[in-house]
């Protein structure tokens, strides 16, 4: 299992700033035990935005994802998912991690005749110009993922890919393409039904900030052969772990429990979570992503307005020690920094012994590993000198199984500490607002007189 210490925002290690642990984790254990008892209890409700945290045991789609792959395998070079927001980071954090590095500069033989992925999770003219013409259409697979059908990001590279491939292949376009998407509602999965494409189901009650683990994130993966199984099983037994009540024995429990007490009563509502592993570099970005959209609420479950925001921040290790570490160890302390640590690299460099100069010679005969390590020990300790509060988790390896539990692990300490704020942690009121303002301005049907008021404002 991956590993959480805590130790470091206690008062024990950092003094006033730090928490009292044992403490709080009496005073808080009905109350944590209550929120895990109802989100169990609640989990099938429609409308409870729980089912995410069904999809471990969702074997029926694993087995067709699985059949797809091994249907589609050897005949695309390329996979291209289209999707924004939930739709893309999942499987862009994922993917990046569990592929070996520069995965899409290697040959075909290193990649064991698996395709290369692409994500389009933006809508940057150049550089979608510039995928187009690296990108041989006949060669292929586009995923198209959008829970809704119609965000114009996504709609709008659809609308390009569609009509190159078209003109391209004729009417065989169609079998470069897999779309993933509500059931029954929506334009793509009206415009799938009707130029019939293979499709996928984003289930109901998952929001795309928790739909990793489904067909959004499951399809992608298992296309470039990443073990889907594994990372069924890695959910599963974190979810088997999280469902004990005591917060003693809970990680998500203690995680959400911390940056909850570290915000309203320490004043430390920043984020940071800095992988000391470039493949995780996205890792943190869909957890910034999971964190402010579930936790950036305007009202509370009561409806009194609350502005509630514990604002997350990417880091890497050990690059951005150089960029940010200055203002974390001397700046405001209002931040919580959480490292995520490798037990084992997948490979070990070896640093020669090739200078004699003092500076630089001690560095001879040791390995990089051995140095990043160093550097990450050295930051948490100068960390802990400055009395910041910071938190290790520790994965045995990168692998499905270590990094499925990390992911889960994230989403249900998202929903704990939701309840704890007592915030709707499952819905975006405000991405909503800026999606409708989009459609205004881009003369979408029924949106005449928001489009209207808008050229307006902006035009003051
Ligand atoms: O987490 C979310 O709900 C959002 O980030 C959505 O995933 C994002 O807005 C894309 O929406 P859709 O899948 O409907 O295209």
């Amino acid at each position: 299992m991956i590993k959480f210490d805590y130790k470091n925002v206690t008062d024990e290690v950092i003094g006033a700033e730090g928490l009292n642990l044992c403490h709080a984790f009496d005073v808080w254990s009905d109350k944590i035990q209550e929120i895990i008892t109802n989100l169990n209890m609640k989990k099938d409700k429609p409308g409870a935005w729980l089912q995410w945290m069904n999809l471990g045991y969702n074997e029926e789609t694993v087995w067709y994802v699985k059949e797809f792959a091994a249907m589609v395998e050897g005949r695309f070079d390329n996979v291209l998912v289209l999707g924004i927001g939930g739709s893309a980071l999942g499987a862009k954090a994922l993917s990046e991690a569990l592929l070996k590095p520069y995965w899409n500069f290697l040959d075909k033989e290193q990649r064991e005749n698996l395709p290369r992925i692409f994500f389009l999770d933006n809508i940057d003219p150049d550089e979608i110009d510039a995928l187009l013409n690296i990108l041989d259409l006949k060669k292929t697979l586009v995923n198209v993922i959008t829970k809704s059908g119609s965000t114009a990001e996504t709609m709008s590279q659809f609308m390009v890919l569609k009509d190159k491939m078209h003109e391209l292949l004729g009417d065989d376009y169609r079998k470069n393409i897999v779309a993933t998407t509500d059931k029954q509602s929506g334009i793509l999965r009206q415009l799938a039904n009707e130029e019939g494409y293979k499709t996928f189901v984003v289930p109901d009650d998952v929001g795309g900030r928790f739909s990793v683990f489904s067909a959004v994130g499951l399809v992608p993966l298992a296309l470039v052969g990443i073990d889907i199984d594994e990372i069924i099983r890695g959910i599963k037994i974190m979810d088997l772990a999280l469902k004990n009540t005591d917060i003693k024995k809970n990680i998500a429990a203690q995680n959400a429990l911390i940056h909850y007490l570290m915000d309203t009563e320490k004043g430390k509502y920043l984020s940071v979570m800095m992988p000391y592993s470039s493949r995780m570099k996205y890792v943190a970005d869909w957890y910034t992503q999971l964190w402010a959209e579930s936790l950036g609420k305007e009202f509370d479950r009561e409806g009194n307005k609350i502005n509630n925001g514990p604002t997350p921040i990417k880091a890497l290790g050990a690059t951005d020690q150089h960029s940010q570490i200055q203002l974390y160890n001397e700046g405001k302390n209002d931040k919580v920094i959480t490292f995520i640590r490798l037990e084992e690299y997948d490979k070990t460099v070896e640093i020669p012994n090739i200078f004699e100069y003092t500076g630089v010679n001690y560095l001879g005969g040791k390995s990089i590993n051995r140095l990043i390590n160093a550097e990450a020990d050295a930051t948490k300790v100068a960390l802990c000198d400055f009395k910041r509060p910071n938190l290790t988790i520790t994965l045995p390896k990168i692998n499905e199984y270590y990094l499925a539990q990390l992911f889960y692990m994230f989403e249900m300490q998202t929903a704990i500490i939701g309840e704890l704020y007592n915030i709707d942690a499952f819905n975006q009121p405000g991405v909503e607002q800026a999606k409708n303002y989009t459609y205004a301005l881009m003369g979408r049907l029924g949106y005449e007189e928001s489009a209207q008021e808008l050229t307006k404002k902006l035009n003051s």
